[in-house]
């Protein structure tokens, strides 16, 4: 029962409850790149939700898929010894896609999730090796982790880190771009210290920062020349976001020793995430050995049945219409779309052309002008019947990689016209 002094109990992570909490923005339905609302308004989503419906909404073969897996096993833990053939086979498919061979998949709910496991995967990598001040965490300035205990502390959006009292400790960030930066800070906390390096081949949440050219093979040499673990964060990059499987491997030469996975695993359907684990940071756990360790770590849901199984059924979906290849065949259409509008007054710059993602970010005047500018520009596409993401200093969009190319064109055309509304409207109004 709602009490009578509030319109809804539903807390919604990342919002300014009193603004929200009287009209939320209720969807009621979803098909392909469109979504309506409760009013039977209709969408574009050029968002895929938050970066992960990459197959496009209501696959009629992922509900089958679910569907039949409630009906024979609903749910069931795979702690110990339990395993259910959904999660058997989903480790198998994932590890196959893997760069290295014969590498492990450590399940979970989600991309938070798969960011701890892989920081106490790492730590726990060295302290069973017996280098025990290995504990550093290293991550980049405008990088997004999830919101989880380490994957908040090594979070690079100085407002999501702020608030908390102490993290964990033993964590530092360096500039998103230069590899050096990363030399001095290893040399500065000293190598022996440093545990592992956490990297978004292109920065999402963070503003869709792309990578400088040599970026990330630069930092995937500097972390094997220091003996550092390379966690790829490609909770967004993978499935097609930047037309490969797993997002790093646009850049065929790097071998993570952990990959963090979730969203487009499932086409967001049901909440999946995983982390890649190379053998040579798995193996201590599969030795068999008298006294071998055991992980203990994993949540309830880790290998859930009908989660596992909407995940196969996305995974069939994007192979057998090839569609993992389009974030790379659409990065240039979209692009195309985007930069005409850093030409607009209101616009300080537009960052896109490596993925099938970008962001439009408003010029510094603008947002000192009017610090509501990319709720009200986010507002006014919405009322374009366009709906992107709204970032600290603009907004981003990530459609799925269904969409069409005169869609992709109605995106730049929604913003600019919400760039215009914004122009029109006074300020702070
Ligand atoms: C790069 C990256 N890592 C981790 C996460 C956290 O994933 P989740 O929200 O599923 O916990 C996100 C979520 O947006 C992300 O973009």
């Amino acid at each position: 029962m709602v009490g009578q002094d509030r319109a809804h109990a539903l807390w919604h992570p990342f919002a300014d409850m009193g603004a929200v909490e009287e009209s939320p923005f209720v969807l009621a339905r979803a098909e392909d790149v469109w979504v309506w609302d409760e009013q039977g308004r209709r969408y574009l989503d050029a968002t895929a939700s938050l970066w992960c419906a990459n197959a496009g909404h209501g696959r009629p073969e992922i509900a089958v898929a679910v569907e039949r897996q409630l009906r024979e096993l609903d749910t069931y833990s795979i702690f110990g010894d339990y395993a259910n053939r959904p999660a058997l086979e989903l480790a198998d498919r994932l590890a196959a896609l893997a760069p290295t061979p014969g590498s492990r998949v450590f399940l979970g709910s989600g991309g938070g999730d798969a960011i701890d496991t892989a920081a106490k995967l790492a730590r726990a990598h060295f302290q069973l090796a017996g280098e025990r001040d290995r504990v550093h965490l290293i991550a980049r300035e405008h990088g997004y982790h999830g919101t989880h205990g380490f994957g908040t502390s090594v979070g690079g959006i100085g407002p999501n880190v702020a608030g908390w009292g102490p993290l964990v400790p033993d964590v530092s960030r360096v500039p998103y771009d230069s590899v050096d930066a990363l030399v001095t800070e290893i040399e500065r906390v000293g190598p022996e210290r440093v545990a592992a390096f956490f990297c978004e081949p292109v920065i999402g949440a963070g503003g869709v920062r792309l990578p400088p050219d040599g970026y990330v093979e630069g930092v995937a040499d500097v972390c094997s020349r220091y003996g550092v673990l390379l966690v790829a964060d490609c909770v967004i990059a993978a499935f097609g976001r930047l037309g490969t499987w797993l997002g790093i491997d646009r850049w065929p030469d790097v071998r993570p020793d952990l990959i963090a996975l979730a969203k487009g695993i499932s086409g967001g359907t049901l909440p999946v995430g995983a982390v890649l684990v190379a053998p040579h940071v798995a193996e201590p756990f599969f030795s068999g050995a008298p006294g071998a360790p055991v992980l203990r770590h994993g949540p309830t849901y880790a290998g859930h049945p009908t989660c596992c199984a909407a995940a196969l059924a996305t995974l069939d979906v994007y192979e057998r219409e090839d569609l993992i290849a389009r974030g790379r065949a659409l990065e240039g259409p979209l692009e195309r779309a985007l930069r005409p509008l850093a030409a607009h007054p209101l616009v300080g710059e537009v960052r896109a052309g490596l993925g099938l993602l970008g962001a439009v970010e408003l010029s510094e005047e603008a947002r000192a002008a009017d610090p509501d500018a990319v709720t009200r520009l986010t507002l006014a596409c919405r009322e374009q019947g366009l709906l992107v993401r709204a970032l600290g200093t603009g907004v981003a969009v990530s459609p799925p990689l269904t969409i069409a190319a005169e869609q992709i064109a109605e995106i730049g055309a929604g913003i600019a016209e919400g760039l215009t509304a914004l122009e029109r409207a006074p300020l702070g109004g």
